[in-house]
């Protein structure tokens, strides 16, 4: 999808979409940096957009793993759905569901989950919910990353995850933070 197109669509659907940029190229370098490739078989992706972390996600990749991407946006996933790769699975429907399309393929917990879903346009109660529900579909030892452009729900995340650990990249439009968290094993 081309950049001007992208800013058009997330313009349109700006509630959910939360952004009308995609993440720089440092941005998802830094999302992705906390996986352990080598070892991760199931990563989970959240609010891919048009695709633009999962390239680097599935670049990144061990040949046996796979990858759970989800994104809402029906054009957004029109254009995941083009990526040729058969270890990537698009599912077209809400990060609340996770658990349920784990379930489908017969997995319980995965190995990292990357997220750049908008918590910020959601409601307490749903932000709460999903981040409960990957703390609890991660593996012990499993990366979890997620971006934001502010810290204002950093005591949310040390609710959840604990100790919560944070990477600043300048080079994003806004300048982001990836909030992080490595499982405890
Ligand atoms: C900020 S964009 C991120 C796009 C891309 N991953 C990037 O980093 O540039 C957030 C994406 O999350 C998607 N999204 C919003 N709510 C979602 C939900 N409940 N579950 C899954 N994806 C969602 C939006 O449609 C949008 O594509």
């Amino acid at each position: 999808m081309s950049y001007i197109s992208f800013i058009k669509e997330s313009v349109r659907h700006l509630r959910t979409t939360g952004t009308i940029t995609r993440s720089s190229q440092e941005a998802c370098k830094a999302l992705v940096s906390f996986t352990d490739f080598d070892t991760a078989r199931d990563i989970v992706e959240l609010g891919a957009g048009d695709g633009v972390v999962t390239h680097h996600i599935l670049k990144a990749m061990h040949p046996d793993a796979r990858l759970f991407c989800f994104e809402v946006n029906d054009q957004f996933c029109q254009h995941l759905r083009e990526i040729d790769d058969p270890r990537l699975l698009v599912i077209q429907d809400s990060a609340e569901k996770l658990e349920y399309y784990l379930e489908q393929n017969g997995i319980s917990k995965v190995d990292s989950i990357i997220s750049a879903i908008p918590f910020v346009a959601f409601s307490k109660e749903m932000t709460m919910d999903i981040l409960t529900l990957c703390n609890k579909v991660l593996k012990s030892g499993g990366a979890f990353s997620q971006i934001h452009y502010s810290l204002v729900l950093k005591k949310v995340y040390k609710k959840i995850f604990g100790d919560i650990k944070i990477k600043f990249v300048l080079r994003n439009i806004p300048p982001a933070f990836v909030l992080y968290k490595i499982k405890d094993k």
